[in-house]
């Protein structure tokens, strides 16, 4: 008797991953203003429901507020702090059975000035919060994405961990050293844990934006007043959103998103010199 070939499209590994809005749980972290309020506001009007972080609690509720009840889940506090995480965790058991499938790592925080001159507190603040919080939340959310992704003969939809990193992750530039090396140390990791979970089917996303017109440079933390960011150009946060959501759907591992940052990374790669020479302060 003939044995029955298997169709290219039955393969797995043929199958291209997608994330899907519709029906998913996310869970959204700085979801209170500039990029993650819009992320959070575009899946929820996508048909996903979303676990939004925040310290904020008043700007938290005006984003829950302006989508039909249930949409929008608050979870207030700090995303450094594990009590915090545990709560967010406990709704994605209550609401979904504990399965997630959508974590965006996006809460961040910057800081301008001379690494010489800073108090040594401001490394360890921005790395806290912009590092060492993706990694605890990732962690505490791996189980979760894991059922998910058990869950894909039911509900076609890949599990993803986005992490909004930054240009800045890719080169460095000067008065930013602290902000640089978490974003770098985030890059590192991101590029560690997508090879440890790929098996898994838990597709990992890096998204590297640059100057956006949010709130970040009004929340700088350890920064004299007089400290500005010099930049060339910049999006608005929604265009941000927009681009994170077509990189997590389709499940790329990393995206650049402006042409300026593109350039100065892809420079970098054909120079290193070069970019040091003309970033170097006079
Ligand atoms: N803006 C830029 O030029 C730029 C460029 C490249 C990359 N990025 C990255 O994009 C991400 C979002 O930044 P954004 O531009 O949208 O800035 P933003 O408007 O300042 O938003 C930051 C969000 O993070 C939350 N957050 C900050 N620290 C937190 C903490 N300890 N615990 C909980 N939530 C915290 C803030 O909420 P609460 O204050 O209410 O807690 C806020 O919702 C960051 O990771 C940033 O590094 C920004």
């Amino acid at each position: 008797m003939a044995k029955s070939r298997p169709s290219l499209s039955s393969l797995a590994f043929w199958r291209k991953p997608r994330w899907r809005p519709a029906g998913s749980l996310a869970i959204v972290t700085g979801a209170s203003s500039g990029i993650g309020r819009e992320l959070t506001l575009r899946l929820a009007d996508q048909g996903c429901r979303v676990i939004g972080v925040a310290r904020r609690r008043e700007r938290l509720d005006e984003v829950v507020s302006s989508r039909p009840s249930g949409t929008i889940i608050p979870v207030v506090g700090d995303v450094t702090d594990s009590s915090v995480c545990d709560a967010a965790m406990s709704e994605v058991h209550q609401l979904a059975g504990g399965r997630l499938d959508l974590l965006i790592n996006n809460a961040g925080i910057g800081a301008i000035g001379p690494f010489f001159d800073a108090d040594p507190q401001r490394l360890r603040e921005v790395m806290e919060v912009n590092f060492f919080a993706v990694t605890q939340w990732s962690r505490a959310a791996i189980p979760c994405l894991r059922n998910a992704a058990a869950a894909q003969a039911d509900r076609p939809c890949t599990p993803v961990i986005c992490n909004i990193g930054s240009v800045l992750g890719h080169r460095a530039v000067p008065d930013k050293s602290e902000y640089c090396a978490s974003k770098f140390a985030l890059h590192g990791w991101t590029d560690s844990i997508r090879a440890e979970l790929a098996a898994a089917g838990i597709a990992v996303v890096l998204v590297s934006p640059s100057t956006t017109r949010s709130e970040f440079f009004d929340s700088l933390v350890g920064t004299s007043p007089g400290q500005t960011s010099k930049s060339v150009g910049s999006w608005p946060p929604d265009r941000v959103a927009q681009a994170t959501l077509t990189a997590i759907a389709a499940c790329r591992s990393e995206v650049l998103l402006s042409w300026g940052g593109k350039a100065l990374v892809y420079a970098d790669r054909l120079s290193p010199p070069l970019i040091d020479r003309v970033l170097a302060k006079k």
